[in-house]
């Protein structure tokens, strides 16, 4: 789900200690500051990754305002090579870590990080040690440790809505599930369901993680023929843009839900979903365990048992997207964008400050 145009800030400049790029899109904000995890990963170009990053921002900004959140979206993006990939996942990671965390200390509380695909609680340490402004550090250190647990449960109470709506409430054991990406969020949801007894079909690029089918008894197929596996619902936990328009017509699966961000390669793949009878739950809303419970725990101090409200209230959310678009025959992401529309011009709870994008920062050479 895109919502990307001129972000409300980017800051993107050098590191001190590595020379590089630290990319940061702050893409709306709030009464509370932009909220948005650290990716660290191998792009083709800087520029691949400042475009994940605008989009990534726009997404977080969908994701609290769906979640009913008074903060803004934001992300930051580092983008490797494979030479330096290897060099920042060894003996230069605190150094990355350490520009990253003086970026977003130079925000001046703006924005707030976390973890995300290529970073862990622990590197939240390390980035900590220079801002105040990071969540998800590990609870030995402070914070809410691993947002996995909590987005797997989002992810969890909105199939549970799925099997009311689309399956006649029918039990997991009698449904195959279909999950792209055995990574934190994946197998924790996996582990679930296989306790629930349902069938599942799993696919990784990565061998390691390919060989945890076995323990849920798991058919294995390859990354490219999960999608069309044949599954009740498919669940992408993997990353984004994997639902194309070319994708579409070869599905075969009835409903899709998964913590991936951006899973639309672009938004007209909603209504051709739709046109298809397969139902596809945004992921702004399935995906929002993770950075509701940080906020839950670590902001708020709210209680366990308010926390774990929260958590289930986003299939609540979902189940009431699913009815509107059921009663108005529009597809859900019609229906989520309208609610997104509502909560940025009501209510004075967010405001996405569009037309003041700001530049900060040196852009480096290729
Ligand atoms: P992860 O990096 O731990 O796992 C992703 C897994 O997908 C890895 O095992 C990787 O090998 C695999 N993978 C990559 N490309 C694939 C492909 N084409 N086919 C099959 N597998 C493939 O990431 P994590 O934390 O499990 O997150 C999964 C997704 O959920 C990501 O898109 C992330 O942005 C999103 N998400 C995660 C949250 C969290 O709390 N961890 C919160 C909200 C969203």
């Amino acid at each position: 789900m895109s919502l990307a145009s001129a972000p409300a800030a980017l800051r993107m400049e050098q590191g001190a200690r590595t020379g590089q790029p630290v990319i940061i899109s702050l893409d709306s904000a709030g009464p509370g500051p932009a909220l948005g995890g650290c990716r660290i990963k191998p792009y083709p170009s800087w520029r691949d990754g400042l475009d994940d990053a605008l989009r990534l921002s726009a997404a977080m900004t969908a994701k609290t305002a769906l979640a009913g959140m008074p903060y803004g979206g934001g992300k930051t993006v580092v983008a490797l090579s494979p030479a330096t990939a290897a060099r920042y996942a060894g003996a230069r990671r605190a150094d990355l870590l350490a520009d990253i965390g003086e970026a977003v200390e130079s925000l001046g509380g703006r924005y707030i990080t976390g973890p995300d695909v290529g970073t862990s609680p622990p590197d939240m340490t390390v980035i900590g040690q220079h801002t105040r402004h990071v969540l998800c550090r590990p609870p030995g250190a402070g914070g809410s440790g691993d947002s996995s647990v909590p987005t797997a449960a989002g992810v969890l109470a909105c199939i549970n809505v799925l099997r009311d709506r689309l399956f006649g409430g029918r039990p997991a054991h009698e449904l195959t599930f279909a999950i792209q990406g055995l990574g934190h969020v994946g197998r924790l949801i996996a582990d679930d369901l296989a306790r629930q007894g349902a069938s599942l079909v799993v696919a990784d690029t990565d061998p390691a993680r390919q060989r945890l089918a076995g323990r849920w008894g798991a058919r294995l197929a390859s990354p490219e023929q999960l999608l069309t596996a044949g599954a009740d619902i498919l669940v992408p936990a993997a990353l984004g843009g994997i639902l194309t328009r070319q994708a579409v017509p070869a599905l075969r699966c009835r409903a899709i839900a998964g913590p991936a961000n951006n899973q639309l390669a672009d938004d007209s793949v909603a209504g051709l979903l739709h046109a298809h009878g397969i139902t596809w739950a945004p992921d702004p809303v399935v995906s929002a365990g993770g950075i509701v419970a940080a906020v839950a725990r670590e902001i708020d101090h709210l209680a366990e048992p308010e926390v774990q409200g929260l958590l289930a209230a986003i299939g609540d959310r979902l189940g009431a997207i699913l009815d509107e678009s059921a009663r108005s025959a529009l597809p859900p992401l019609t229906v989520a964008r309208q609610r997104i529309r509502e909560r940025l011009a009501g209510g004075g709870l967010l405001a996405r400050r569009k037309g003041q994008q700001r530049l900060t920062g040196v852009v480096v050479d290729d």
